[in-house]
């Protein structure tokens, strides 16, 4: 990670709304990255949010940051307020699931943000996080560049993790990428995926290993379930998305220009007025879909499933 410089760090104030395991283990984590000077926690159980910010103070000899509870009003000149308020999946649940009681939360939280930081950037977690970003875009009344979900950004941290160790390099070395919905529709860019600047078929072949079609499979397959896997072990996920969603701040604080797979409204594969995850600039201004992203058919028409998919399910909310 790239430190900021001081001016940036001194001038960033992130709101974190919702102090649920991924809320407070995103606030503990931009704590320790010395991304933010000012981190504010806003929960509905405001004695649970003291608990954790009374907790997170005493991590005192690494934190870089002043964190504390706040409320509605405080979002008031914040880069950027990271949304993680509402119900998460239970074992057997899909994130399609949570939609009705997450979009009633969404209801009541989002035009308080909008209302208190007109200028700020929304960063939304919670699931079903592609309809929920399109749902906070039509709440807030943002442009589109300024209202970003974590997204398939997960799905491709896990996807690059699967396909490092099936290659034996570092993650940071596998350039392969998850679009569409963060869910059961996900699409992993085979023709795009490489390493060394090869595809991997090619890596395979230069490094005289086989090009195991069954295994990439899997590794897909295994990035796709991960969530299902892990809250039937532990119950919830957050250290993932934790990480995600500072990785998405960060070149959101640092105006960086990164660019992270991320949900946002726009046009998939023909179909308009749809979230999904595709690779996005990310800097000081959001979420700039302005990266070429060259599919094949078999991907164009998966990634317009995905988007019919998904459309109906704001619409059919909203009738
Ligand atoms: C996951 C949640 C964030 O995939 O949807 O871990």
């Amino acid at each position: 990670m790239v430190p900021p410089s001081a001016a940036n760090v001194k001038s960033t104030k992130i709101v974190v709304v919702g102090a649920g395991s991924v809320g407070v283990t995103t606030a503990y984590a931009l704590l320790l990255s010395g991304l933010a000077a000012e981190i504010v926690l806003i929960d509905i159980d405001k004695n649970r949010a003291l608990g954790e910010v009374m907790d997170m103070s005493h991590a005192a000899h690494y934190a870089q940051a002043k964190v504390r509870v706040g409320e509605y009003e405080d979002c008031a000149g914040a880069t950027a307020v990271i949304v993680t308020a509402g119900v998460n999946q239970k074992p057997g649940q899909t994130r399609l699931d949570l939609i009705k009681t997450n979009y009633r939360v969404f209801k009541s939280i989002i035009p308080q943000i909008a209302h208190h930081a007109p200028d700020t950037i929304l960063v939304v977690a919670t699931n079903p996080v592609d309809v929920l970003t399109h749902a906070a875009h039509r709440l807030s009344g943002f442009p589109v560049e300024r209202v970003i979900g974590s997204g398939t950004a997960m799905d491709t941290t896990r996807f690059r993790h699967e396909l490092s160790k099936q290659f034996g390099v570092n993650p940071r070395n596998v350039h392969a990428v998850i679009i569409g919905e963060h869910g059961d529709s996900q699409l992993p860019v085979w023709s795009l995926a490489s390493i060394a600047g090869m595809r991997l078929r090619d890596y395979a072949s230069q490094k005289g290993i086989p090009y195991d079609e069954e295994a990439m499979d899997a590794c897909s397959k295994r990035t796709k379930e991960a969530a299902y896997e892990i809250i039937q072990k532990k119950g919830k996920t957050n250290y993932g998305v934790a990480s995600v969603l500072v990785s998405i701040l960060e070149p959101i604080i640092t105006n960086g220009d990164a660019l992270v797979t991320v949900s946002r409204v726009g046009t998939y594969a023909g179909v308009e007025d749809v979230a999904l995850s595709m690779p996005c600039k990310l800097n000081r201004n959001g979420a700039h879909q302005d990266v070429p992203l060259l599919l094949d058919e078999s991907e164009q028409a998966a990634l317009r499933k995905s988007a019919e998919s998904i459309k109906e399910v704001l619409d059919s909310l909203e009738e």
